[in-house]
């Protein structure tokens, strides 16, 4: 099974307009990062987000999970505008948000397997039924040996593979996935993404995956180009 052709339903389940990110500079001036007019996607659709360094693919990752508030436009996920979320960002995320974070992320007092655990706690799992599918998904990407380990006793690509798992675990109705295949070799490139793809059909999830990776890129069927905003500064600001 292949990731669906874009959705024409009623409602996707995404739906971004009129998307601008002004990061404030050290001289108190406010700089374009990210500006995107439109995009639409739904369930079980996958998506590279594209573009050079600096274009602004983690702050539309981080848009979209709700992390930080863009400063122009909006983002609706399935029908609710994250903008309004307020203090329920939070729950919500946990419930409909897989992030594998560019920077990995894992708590680096726990081993693996108590990783993946903490995070099925706050995103609602049973312990049961998340025991047993943090073992499978670990197992699924080579790390059946390593269950025990701190992060600190993995190589880099061994995290990445498992901040993948912790990601997935819960089957939200959307992954966002931030260069997952940064540190991997071909072999477990081809592994993490088959991966990523087949949980997208299997749950029906939104894959959008942010990357520089030409394999992954080939490996999505919709691509989102961003490119990288000339010095343009917010109306109202010192230059
Ligand atoms: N917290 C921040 N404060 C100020 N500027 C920021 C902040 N985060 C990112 N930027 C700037 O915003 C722009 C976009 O950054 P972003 O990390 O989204 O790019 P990217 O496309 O993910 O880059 P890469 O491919 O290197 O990961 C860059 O110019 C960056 O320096
Ligand atoms: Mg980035």
């Amino acid at each position: 099974m292949t990731p669906a052709a874009p959705a024409e339903t009623a409602m996707p389940l995404l739906e971004v307009r009129d998307l601008a990110h002004y990061y404030r500079q050290p001289d108190g001036s406010a700089r374009l990062a990210l500006s995107l007019n439109r995009l639409s996607a739904g369930r079980g659709e996958a998506l590279a987000v594209v573009g050079p360094s600096g274009s602004g693919k983690t702050t539309f990752l981080h848009i979209l999970a709700a992390l930080i508030r863009p400063t122009e436009g909006d983002v609706a996920f399935d029908g609710q505008n994250l903008r309004e979320m307020g203090r329920s960002g939070a729950a919500w995320r946990a419930a409909s948000v897989g992030y594998v974070f560019q920077d990995v992320n894992l708590l680096p007092d726990f081993g693996l397997l108590e990783n993946l655990m903490i995070a099925a706690e706050i995103s609602g799992l049973s312990s049961g039924s998340a025991s047993e599918r943090a073992v499978s998904l670990l197992g699924r990407l080579g790390l059946a040996d390593k269950t025990r380990n701190r992060p600190c006793r993995l190589s880099l690509g061994e995290r990445q593979r498992a901040a993948v798992a912790r990601a997935v675990l819960h089957s939200p109705p959307m992954v966002l996935a931030d260069e997952p295949t940064a540190s991997l070799d071909a072999d477990n490139s081809r592994t993490v993404m088959s991966l990523l793809l087949e949980l997208c059909v299997e749950s029906q999830s939104l894959l959008i995956v942010a990357t520089h990776d030409e394999s992954v890129k080939k490996k999505l069927p919709r691509l989102v180009a961003l490119e990288k905003p000339e010095n343009t500064w917010h109306r109202g600001t010192p230059q």
